[in-house]
């Protein structure tokens, strides 16, 4: 068994720097693993369910391929397909789940739901995304850094633009904080992330050095920043009311060249969860276009397409890192 058997992974405030960076290492040794097409199958017999109340591409794929890698089975139940949150509660499909397999990833909107999920099932439980965390996700992306810059973690500066005090935001923060990194939220003060959130990133910061700034000023925020983030302007669940105050606070924060070059760093990269608003190949892309005459809204095309981006790299990762998840908790 590994130092993480048994554990949930529900946000990264529950985790030290060494058990995360740990997780980090195993998903560099998998990925490597599988490359070289010598991957051992740590959880084999084992099983694994998924319930996803929100839609997902990259999170219910990754789990999907890595727990199929590793030799184990999962099911996938959608808001439809259990009786959960319609005839059942959570507490009583946390304790029915955990009967039957050996781990439960969830994805929905309340953090709540999540911990309530873990602390009944009697088994590790996965935050698949939820409202105020996306800990799966910053697996990947300080995966996805370490790959793209050669200095050490504790030296790598990222600035994130956007709507902060939702999952993204709250997670780079959290997580720059505890891992000793230099992070800058970049964003009209009413979106920087919560007073306590921020509160607890200071705490972490006085013992790991990382470096947190919060400023409303682009060139200041990403000033030698190794690496520039963003995420939606609308994250899934908010009403289609909200994308006017939006695009009318954040569109100064769109990640665009100019952005870029205002690091001063020609090798920056540029990282986003996925998916992305940036050119009119969605519903929602041309809903947006035909209302508000826009083409992209959080980061350009040119931005998106460019050799700064290391997006899909990133998307990749969600698998590897994932994967560590479920190796360091279940084999
Ligand atoms: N980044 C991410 O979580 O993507 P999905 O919503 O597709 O899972
Ligand atoms: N903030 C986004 C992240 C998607 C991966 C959302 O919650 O929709």
């Amino acid at each position: 068994p590994t130092a993480l058997a048994g554990r949930h992974f529900l946000k990264e405030l529950d985790f030290t720097a060494q058990e995360f960076l740990g997780l980090l290492e195993l998903a560099a040794e998998l990925k490597a693993a599988k490359r070289a097409g010598t991957e051992q199958r740590y959880l084999r017999g084992r099983n694994v369910a998924l319930i996803f109340e929100k839609t997902s591409t990259r999170t219910r794929c990754a789990f999907e391929v890595a727990a199929a890698d590793q030799g184990a089975s999962t099911t996938y139940l959608d808001p439809s397909g259990s009786q959960m949150g319609h005839k059942e509660s959570v507490r009583d499909t946390a304790r029915v789940l955990g009967r039957m397999y050996d781990g439960i990833e969830y994805r929905g909107d309340s953090q709540d739901k999540v911990e309530e999920l873990a602390a009944y099932a009697g088994v590790p439980v996965y935050n698949g995304l939820t409202d105020d965390w996306h800990p799966t996700q910053m697996l990947a992306d300080v995966l996805t850094m370490t790959e793209h810059c050669a200095k050490p973690l504790t030296g790598i500066a990222f600035a994130y633009l956007g709507d902060a005090r939702f999952n993204m935001g709250n997670s780079y923060l959290v997580t720059a904080a505890l891992l000793g990194m230099d992070v800058r939220v970049v964003a009209p003060k009413a979106y920087w992330p919560a007073q306590e959130i921020v509160d607890r990133a200071h705490e972490l910061a006085a013992s790991s050095g990382a470096r947190i700034t919060l400023t409303e000023e682009i060139g200041e925020g990403v000033a030698g920043a190794d690496f520039v983030v963003t995420d939606v302007w609308v994250s899934m669940g908010e009403p289609k009311e909200v994308w006017d105050e939006r695009i009318a606070a954040l569109a100064p924060y769109a990640v665009t060249m100019d952005v870029l070059r205002a690091t001063g760093n020609p090798d920056v990269k540029f990282l986003h969860c996925l998916p992305a608003f940036h050119d009119l190949g969605t519903k929602v892309g041309r809903e947006i276009h035909e209302t508000h005459g826009l083409t992209s809204l959080e980061v350009t095309d040119e931005v998106f397409e460019s050799a700064h981006s290391v997006v899909f790299d990133e998307a990749e990762n969600r698998m590897h890192t994932i994967k560590a998840v479920l190796v360091a908790t279940l084999a």
